[in-house]
């Protein structure tokens, strides 16, 4: 009889706190602790994120183990986000998952962040259609920090086939909200006030950037400078227009991305296609991504909401392959802040 493989699997690498446990790949119990102080400063203070993760961490780790049903003695390895992050936030979880290693005699295995975000298509979860792509596939990579499009091989052979040459599309979403005065994060508020607007209401300069890198600067000025006019004309522009604007906004990014998706498929006949990321919480750009199952055979994966964000779980199931090839890391292994694929 195989031994069953336990990794608990922990994520401190910006502002949520969160610790899963899988089983042979499927998730057993998950718990993630958000930080609302940082809502009145309009973004993430890193200060406040790593004093938020010292509280969280042990709460979070126990009740992720008591969901899960399991003893920590039955857990067989701890699975880490290495970077990429905030510098202060990783070091909570890479301190803690040394510390509980070193405790229980058991191995430490560093996870990239940004493949854990695509490896989650690959959790599996009691109840659930469980639908994971065959190697290789394509992964848009969408997050607050990051777009690109990823040739995946295997769960460890990745490569960046394009990526923005400046903004992140989620920060670009979040930027937008804050011209605004929307709040923070902007990404869900523009999704919801986008799904009452017309989009095709107005009309924002697209980049010209060659092949399947993109750039999402000129578009964020160009909504500046839009707004800036519109304001001089009617102070009340932004609150009479903002469903409109943020659908056309949103419908803008969203063609970008598909537009380079879209040229990855053709340049490399692959027409298995993920999505993955905190911007792959967004309903147009979901909708996009089944309008090309529909209608151009593309096979796709769309992560269910909760893989979205920042989670545990998708670290557990990163760390669950790695520990397969015996890939342990060593107690000196120090966190990245950046770091690619
Ligand atoms: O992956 P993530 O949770 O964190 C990192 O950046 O690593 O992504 C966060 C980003 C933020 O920019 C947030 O505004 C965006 O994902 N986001 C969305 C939606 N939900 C979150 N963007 C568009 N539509 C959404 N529904």
């Amino acid at each position: 009889m195989t031994k069953d493989i336990i990794i608990l699997g922990i994520e401190s690498s910006c502002d949520d706190t969160s610790a899963a446990v899988i089983k042979n790949g499927w998730l057993l119990g998950q718990a993630t602790a958000g930080q609302e102080v940082h809502r009145n400063y309009g973004g993430v203070v890193p200060e406040l994120a790593s004093r938020a993760h010292e509280q969280n961490i042990l709460p979070t780790v126990d009740t992720a183990i008591k969901r899960a049903g399991i003893n920590k003695e039955d857990i067989t390895a701890i699975g880490f986000t290495r970077g990429p992050g905030l510098m202060g936030s990783l070091l909570v979880g890479v301190s803690f998952a040394k510390g509980l290693s070193v405790a229980m005699g058991i191995p430490l295995i560093d996870v990239n962040h940004l493949q854990g975000h695509i490896l989650a298509h690959f959790i599996s979860e009691e109840g659930k259609e469980n639908r994971h792509p065959e190697f290789p596939f394509l992964c848009l990579l969408v997050s607050g920090g990051n777009s690109q499009i990823v040739k995946v091989d295997s769960y460890k052979k990745m490569e960046i086939l394009g990526q923005t040459i400046d903004d992140a599309a989620g920060e670009t979403i979040d930027k937008c909200s804050k011209f605004m005065g929307l709040g923070y994060p902007g990404g869900p508020i523009i999704d919801k006030l986008a799904r009452q607007g017309n989009a095709d209401a107005f009309e924002f300069s697209k980049p010209l950037v060659k092949g399947l890198d993109y750039s999402f600067s000129g578009l964020k000025t160009s909504l500046l400078y839009f707004l800036r006019d519109k304001m001089k004309e009617n102070p009340d522009f932004i609150e009479e227009n903002k469903c409109d604007l943020a659908a056309s906004f949103e419908k803008t990014v969203v063609e970008v991305l598909m537009k380079k998706l879209t040229l990855a498929v053709k340049q490399t006949g692959i027409k298995r296609v993920a999505v993955a990321g905190g911007v792959s919480a967004n309903t147009k750009l979901r909708q996009a991504f089944i309008d090309k199952r529909d209608h151009s055979g593309w096979d796709v994966y769309i992560p269910p909401f909760s893989y979205t964000t920042d989670n545990a779980a998708m670290i557990a199931m990163a760390a669950y392959f790695k520990y397969q090839d015996a890939d342990f890391c060593p107690l000196d292994l120090p966190a990245y802040s950046r770091v690619s694929i």
